[in-house]
């Protein structure tokens, strides 16, 4: 399982292992495989400091962040942040937010004392991401740079290559692929829509090898409903060189997922989740609950552009935050259908040796399966 990939990064295994927690990027990092420090929810100045504490939990070991910079979203010539976060603010539709509001009353959430008096967050913008991407290549551990929902600006690709770092963007079709390619990334994550958080509709069966033909000579690391050591096997037997779980990291003992999170996430199946565009407006899988039914519902709100409707539900957001236990049937949780596995706490570390020995096991069972040809 020693990929040219995995020599590249100086990693013992090839498992990424997406998450918003330091701990958990720290512990697999350390584990043998490589973490990767999801950053949208940051400001730049939270963003050093969590990395400046990795720095100081994995020695010389390499670790990556992840950033969302979108191919379209609404005011994206707009490079100014706080302009942009002006103008979309200003143009979200009343009855938008307080559909999300009224919605949150009738399950009997508080509202918050300071409503309507906190000012909308913009994310997954380039505004935003650009001073996120500064501040992670000032930390000589990050090895790599990851992208979703697009193939990075040229600009930020080049900042990222020159400074010795990989630069690598997440897909979920081949045409996207394409792109990468010809934006020449360093690697490229096929990404099913099983998986969790935004997807897209090919399932990884069909998605990992069509993105292998197209990347040639590029290395595509397999994402989307990855949770043990038989997928891991058949990921690589596609062609890919590692695999990016981000689902698996959320019921590990050291992740931030809050305790009610965590009892929803453990209780799941794998046909409890759906993809929405509710909270984003873009298509997340997360767990299908009474929040997603009432925005998918035909005679509701659609579900605005991306970053407008994640400024319109911010309130509520913050609210089910806030008050988690009243929350339970609205809160936001993505997750991809390998929700269906995460049935009791694990430490990271031995999740990724449970990986490391069900791949080994797996790799036996296959080559006992050869021919006796003696
Ligand atoms: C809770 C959650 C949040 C996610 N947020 C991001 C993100 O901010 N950026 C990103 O590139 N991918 C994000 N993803 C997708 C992961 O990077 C990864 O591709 C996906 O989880 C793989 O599928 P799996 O969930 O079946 O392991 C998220 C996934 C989850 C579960």
């Amino acid at each position: 399982m020693q990929t040219d990939l995995c020599k590249k990064l100086g990693i013992d295994f090839p498992i990424f292992a997406f998450t918003h927690c330091r701990d958990v990027v720290a512990a697999v990092t350390n584990a043998g495989g490589i973490g990767v420090l999801g950053a949208v929810g940051f400001r730049p100045e939270q963003l050093a400091i969590e990395l400046d504490w990795i720095d100081e939990h994995v020695g010389d070991r390499p670790y990556g962040v992840d950033v969302i910079i979108p191919n379209k979203y609404q005011g994206q010539d707009e490079k100014d942040e706080e302009k942009l976060r002006t103008m979309i603010s200003a143009a979200i539709p009343q009855g938008h937010r307080d559909f999300a509001d009224e919605l949150l009353d009738a399950h009997g959430v508080p509202r918050l004392n300071n409503e309507g008096k906190t000012t909308d967050r913009l994310s997954m913008t380039e505004a935003t991401s650009a001073p996120l991407v500064d501040i992670a290549l000032q930390h000589d551990n990050v090895k790599l740079i990851a992208n979703a929902l697009g193939t990075p600006p040229p600009e930020i690709i080049r900042q990222i290559q020159d400074s010795g770092r990989m630069v690598g963007a997440l897909c979920g079709s081949p045409r996207h692929a394409k792109m990468h390619v010809d934006a020449g990334l360093d690697f490229i994550i096929a990404q099913g829509g099983e998986g969790g958080g935004h997807t897209g509709e090919i399932g990884s069966m069909v998605l990992w090898p069509e993105v292998v033909d197209v990347a040639g000579d590029i290395p595509v690391i397999a994402a989307g409903g990855i949770g043990s050591g038989r997928q891991m096997y058949a990921a690589l037997a596609m062609g890919t060189q590692g695999v990016w779980c981000g689902s698996l990291w959320l019921t590990v003992a050291e992740a931030a997922t809050t305790p009610i999170e965590k009892e929803l996430l453990l209780a799941a199946n794998s046909n409890e989740t759906i993809r929405s565009a509710s909270v984003t407006g873009k298509p997340v899988r997360m767990l299908k609950n009474a929040w997603t039914e009432a925005w998918d519902a035909g005679n509701n709100p659609q579900s605005l552009d991306a970053p407008m409707q994640m400024m319109a539900v911010g309130n509520a957001m913050k609210r089910m935050r806030r008050f988690p236990e009243q929350s339970r049937e609205l809160m936001f949780v993505p997750v991809g259908q390998i929700v269906g596995r995460l049935n009791h706490v694990m430490n990271a570390r031995d999740v990724v040796m449970q990986l490391v020995e069900e791949y080994l096991e797996t790799s036996d069972r296959m080559n006992g399966l050869l021919p006796d040809v003696s």
